[in-house]
């Protein structure tokens, strides 16, 4: 079963533990924050299918919050938690977009009814978006960078984009694959239809047949409905199977008849449905090794990488850093609504000199930390004091975790440092 997403935003620890616990409970996955910032942070990073946010808070309050979370996540239903005094801000919010409110202490029912009816609009409107091909706004970001490499990325997009060619997307983590892959669909000739994102690695293994061609009513004891798969959806234009390498065999089986005939069968369905998909795929790991260990079929391997674009990890075109940071920058300060904040030069050649292990996208959090963190102009000292520690807290933690091959020795070590510090604290 896929868990719908809750974000609870609210300073008081005690609230959001109960409401945690009540959650989770009810098997909804949980989230926290603790003030309005906090919120956006994870806002951006997450797609949450509810949002449950206070309204008086410190920092940024839960009606700032409401503005931006409308900018961000538009279509995600907030449903606002308020106390006796804030009763007519929490009205005021419902009138400029909340879901709905509930009081503080929450009633057990009445939060699980309002959540219950928020996560049912949330699933309305994102079969409304999967029908309309609208997916996440990764598509109309733009791909930035001035090396040979991504040069040469750009022009393979515009000669491939308007082929049906299948594409092969592959890179370590967070260096692009998912916008390129946005591009070759947006640049073709499928782009009014959907692109459809099928995230192999996070199905487990016994749905994704039923993610990915759908299944019939009673095909398994939970199939209580009819459900069309993504093929179907996606007919007319774009499938991207990312993380590929992370599919089932039995899966993969499916998946190359579907490329061999163009036509799939629901799980536990007898009919053959005709279905128009060009396919792009991606992954982190290398397939060729997958094949040579018998984790991936040779066949499907041929048949998907017909073009093969590569996307080099950040250390390979680190001119492109200074641009980047750029772009992130100004992208992020927009989404806060703050006024413009910039790097001075020694921020960005210190910013050139580090690992990027996580690549870009490491590099847009560590840009995002440090305008959060950071002053007006950013400062290499402020890469020393909120980048480096992170870097240098994990080697060290490293250090210590070499030195013990007993959990429970480890815990003790933990245990009495945390009391020393507690102790030097007082
Ligand atoms: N060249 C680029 N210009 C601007 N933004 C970029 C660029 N490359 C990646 N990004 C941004 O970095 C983040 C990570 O990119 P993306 O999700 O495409 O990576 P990925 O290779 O699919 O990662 P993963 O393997 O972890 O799924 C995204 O927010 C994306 O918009
Ligand atoms: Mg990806």
């Amino acid at each position: 079963m896929i868990m719908s997403k809750v974000l609870i935003v609210d300073d008081e620890r005690s609230i959001r533990h109960t409401l945690r616990d009540i959650l989770e409970f009810e098997k909804y996955e949980v989230d926290e924050a603790a003030d309005g910032m906090e919120c956006l942070v994870k806002v951006k990073q997450n797609a949450y299918d509810v949002i449950i946010l206070d309204i008086k808070m410190p920092k940024m309050d839960g009606m700032d919050a409401l503005d931006k979370i409308q900018e961000l996540a538009r279509e995600t239903p907030v449903v606002m938690i308020s106390g006796h005094a804030s009763i007519d801000t929490a009205v005021e919010a419902v009138k400029k977009g909340a879901f709905d409110f509930i009081s503080k202490p929450p009633d057990l029912n009445r939060l699980l009814i309002t959540l219950r009816n928020a996560m049912d609009k949330s699933e309305l409107i994102s079969e409304r978006k999967v029908l309309q091909g609208k997916v996440s706004n990764t598509r109309f970001q733009p791909i930035i960078g001035q090396s040979k490499c991504i040069n040469q990325i750009m022009s393979t997009i515009e000669l491939v984009a308007p082929t049906e060619a299948r594409v092969l997307i592959t890179g370590q983590n967070g260096t692009g694959k998912e916008l390129v892959a946005h591009w070759i669909h947006q640049k073709s000739n499928r782009c009014d239809n959907p692109l459809i994102e099928v995230n192999c690695a996070a199905i487990p293994s016994e749905l994704i047949e039923s993610e990915l061609f759908g299944h019939e009513k009673g095909a398994f004891t939970s199939a209580i409905k009819t459900r069309t798969g993504k093929f179907e959806l996606a007919n007319g234009g774009t499938i991207f199977l990312d993380e590929i390498g992370d599919m089932s065999l039995s899966a993969q089986a499916k998946v190359l008849r579907a490329l061999q005939e163009n036509k799939i069968v629901r799980v536990g369905g007898e009919k053959q449905i005709r279905v128009d998909v060009r396919v792009i795929a991606a992954s982190n790991k290398d397939l060729r090794k997958l094949i040579d260990t018998g984790r991936f079929r040779e066949d499907l391997y041929h048949r998907l990488a017909v073009i093969i674009i590569d996307v080099p990890p950040l250390k390979d075109r680190i001119d492109d850093i200074p641009q980047l940071i750029q772009h992130f920058c100004n992208e992020i300060c927009k989404d806060y609504g703050i006024p413009e904040k910039s790097f001075d030069a020694k921020a960005v050649k210190k910013l050139q000199s580090l690992a990027w292990t996580g690549n870009i996208r490491e590099l847009k959090n560590v840009v995002e930390r440090l305008i959060i963190l950071g002053g007006k102009s950013i400062s290499a000292q402020d890469i020393d004091r909120f980048v480096l520690p992170t870097t240098s807290s994990i080697l060290e933690m490293r250090d210590v975790l070499s030195k013990f091959s007993d959990l429970r020795e480890l815990q003790k070590y933990i245990e009495q440092e945390f009391a020393h510090y507690q102790s030097s604290m007082e």
